[in-house]
């Protein structure tokens, strides 16, 4: 199978965990946009969406499906969401499509994470996937020495030529040759340095079920 169709695999398998009725908390990504597509399929059943990204929002939208603002809702029972890296314990590394900062909000508002990911996000230490941290541009260089005081290499992620926008408006910083041992005691540490918006380590926000494609077929681990 290739990793698009392990990817439609997990994509549709999430439906599972959807109800009548139910406000679905939807993530950004290719995986993503694979449930998103499920989801149309259940359109006239649910209660509608609470979106990540604008990325998200718009073919959510597109689908037919009502999208609400995250202020609007008090508690969603799930979030749906891929990961760039996933270890044995549900911790992520996510961000890989700058819209780690909306995710970790969405999934703090959510009683239960649902990782879909194909099995080529299963690492053992996180930190081989370079780190997104977004960043208040002004503090984007003596973040990356702060980065760097820890053994990583820290560079601006560029869109066309220039700084990638997020849609909060900041930078993101990619971040190579870390070992992250400790995901909870990092997110900790590197939450607390001024101007960082969101660092792409998920521990707090971990996931709760791992819906892995594999070529065995949907594995589904929970932690
Ligand atoms: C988006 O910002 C990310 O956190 C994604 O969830 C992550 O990059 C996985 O994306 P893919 O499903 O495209 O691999």
């Amino acid at each position: 199978m290739t990793q698009d169709e392990l990817k439609t695999l997990v994509g549709q398998a999430a439906l599972h965990y959807i109800l009548p009725g139910m406000l679905v908390g939807v993530g950004t990504g290719s995986t993503v946009n694979k449930f998103i597509d499920a989801l149309a399929s259940v359109k006239d059943s649910i209660a509608g969406a609470v979106s990540s990204s604008n990325a998200s929002t718009e073919r959510l939208q597109a689908l037919g499906i009502r999208v609400f603002e995250a202020t609007e809702v008090e508690e969603l029972a799930v979030y749906v969401d891929g990961a760039d890296e996933i270890d044995h314990a549900g911790h992520m590394v996510k961000g890989g499509g700058a819209a780690l900062t909306r995710e970790k909000i969405v999934a703090a508002q959510s009683r239960q994470f649902i990782c879909i990911a194909d099995e080529s996000k299963r690492v053992t230490v996180l930190g081989k996937f370079p780190l997104p941290v977004e960043v208040i541009p002004m503090a984007a260089k003596r973040i990356a020495r702060q980065f760097a005081a820890l053994g990583g290499l820290a560079s601006l992620r560029l869109k066309d030529g220039a700084p990638l926008v997020t849609d909060n408006g900041q930078h993101i910083l990619d971040v190579t040759g870390l070992q992250i041992q400790d995901p909870r005691a990092f997110e900790l540490q590197v939450s607390q340095w001024p101007g960082v918006v969101t660092v792409g380590v998920f521990a707090f926000q971990k996931a709760d079920v791992c819906l892995l494609g594999t070529e065995a077929g949907v594995k589904t681990l929970t932690f």
